[in-house]
């Protein structure tokens, strides 16, 4: 369990100090100028209060503009009637409680402040790739607030050397609470492309490694350095390479067969799916390394535990759709990729209908998503699936009493699934 507000570290290591005399006399730019940034087409009308510049959003010169550090939001009002405009720039002045014109040092507090809307700790997560979403959400508004730090002159540390700070902690310390406050750090950080790939050229991947083949760390700790290393992994095609090569595909598999813990598995297959997916190279590991065959037994063993199961179901479900769904160019990286087709040799289709009908019928979260993860395997399944028919038509009817005057994507899935189990039997005839 998170139990953290914003990377603590960073506070604590960030040396922001004023280089400038007064930071009201310091121009800063008032639009986003980033080129992927979308223009917020709604026109600002200034009035003599402060009111929030929105993401994107034009102003015109002449402004007061301020950070509300309470808020970390940009806001700007015209200037008062007594205040001269002496240029045609909008200036930027950091502002807490009051609106002092004496310099402000910005304090931990006043930065602690501005990121209270940043909050981490809300960790009641469905799901990791949900909780990963909403860490890249929350690192949008800490890159923009840092430029603006930046562009009042104030020391910032560079990613680099913050990263480099952190990796040598988290080599240096024993521990775990330690740990913890790192790893949350680094996780922040490390969605993001550039600093993921700078992380791991500091050899930061094998120390993680470490520290998840480690006996000597608690269960918090391996959750977060699972977290870590799929923030890392994610949509990063050079760091995914660099975990291929240092073996990384074998060490997790080996790790979900030894590992008792069903909460770490479950995290395990969240880091084993951001190294897989969209990676062939990193697949044809995976089946190399018997990774079918831990796939299989995780979900036989589980027998108790529909989480894990359904991880699984639905991690092999995107691989085959990834592969089906690739273009002619690319097509043959994935020729010896036939997941599908090794699936089948252990009765793939009799587990995935003994997950469905032994689910609970109410939850329809877990069913739809077993459904999803079932679409791919019609033709092959076809058999066994067809006995699923009277099963389905049970969930429908369940679904409508509970959500009844309602247009879902639950009972259209259903419907569709039916049709293509209908259809392929009777184009068979
Ligand atoms: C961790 O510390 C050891 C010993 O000081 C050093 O050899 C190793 O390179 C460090 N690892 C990383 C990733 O910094
Ligand atoms: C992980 O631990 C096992 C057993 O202690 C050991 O054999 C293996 O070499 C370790 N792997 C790494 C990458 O440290």
């Amino acid at each position: 369990m998170l139990v953290h507000s914003f990377p603590t570290t960073y506070i604590f290591i960030v040396i922001l100090s004023l280089t400038c005399g007064s930071l009201s006399s310091v121009p800063i730019r008032t639009e986003q100028s980033n080129e992927n940034f979308v223009q917020n087409q709604d026109e600002f009308i200034p009035t003599n209060e402060w009111q929030i510049v929105k993401e994107g959003q034009a102003i015109p010169s002449g402004l007061h503009v301020r950070l509300n550090l309470q808020t970390g939001l940009r806001e700007a009002k015209l200037l008062d009637k007594d205040e001269k405009q002496k240029e045609s720039t909008n200036d930027l002045v950091p502002v807490s409680n009051d609106d002092t014109q004496q310099q402000e040092r910005i304090s931990r507090e006043n930065l602690e402040r501005a990121f209270a809307n940043l909050d981490l700790s809300k960790d009641d997560v469905t799901t990791d790739e949900k909780h990963e979403e909403e860490v890249k959400t929350k690192y949008r508004p800490y890159d923009e607030l840092k430029k603006d730090f930046e562009q009042m002159n104030m020391k910032v540390q560079t990613d680099h050397e913050l990263l480099t700070d952190l990796l040598k902690q988290l080599n240096a310390t024993d521990n775990n609470e330690n740990r913890k406050t790192i790893l949350t750090d680094l996780e922040f950080y490390l969605h993001q492309y550039d600093n993921a790939i700078l992380f791991s050229d500091m050899h930061g991947l094998e120390l993680l490694l470490q520290l998840l083949n480690s006996t000597n760390v608690n269960n918090d700790v391996r959750h977060l350095t699972c977290l870590t290393l799929g923030a890392a992994f994610q949509g990063n095609p050079k760091v995914q390479l660099k975990a291929l090569n240092i073996g990384f595909v074998p060490h997790l598999l080996r790790l979900l067969n030894t590992e008792v813990d069903d909460n770490i598995r479950f995290r395990l297959m969240f880091t084993l799916s951001t190294l897989l997916r969209n990676f062939p190279q990193a697949q044809k590991s995976f089946l190399e390394h018997g990774g079918i065959e831990t796939i299989v037994t995780l979900i036989d063993q589980t027998g108790s535990n529909n989480k894990i199961q359904l991880r699984a179901i639905e991690l092999m479900n995107d691989l085959i759709v990834e592969k089906d769904q690739e273009t002619n160019e690319k097509r043959n990286v994935y020729d010896s990729i036939d997941i599908r087709d090794r699936l089948m040799k252990y009765d793939w289709c009799t587990k995935v209908s003994h997950r469905l009908t032994s689910n609970d019928m109410h939850n329809f979260d877990q069913i739809e998503r077993l459904l999803t993860a079932m679409i791919s395997f019609t033709d092959v399944c076809r058999t066994n699936f067809l006995s699923l028919l009277p099963t389905l038509e049970k969930l429908n009817d369940v679904y409508i009493k509970a959500n009844p005057n309602e247009v879902s994507t639950f009972t259209d899935l259903l419907t569709n699934l039916r049709t293509q189990l209908k259809q392929t039997s009777s184009n068979d005839l």
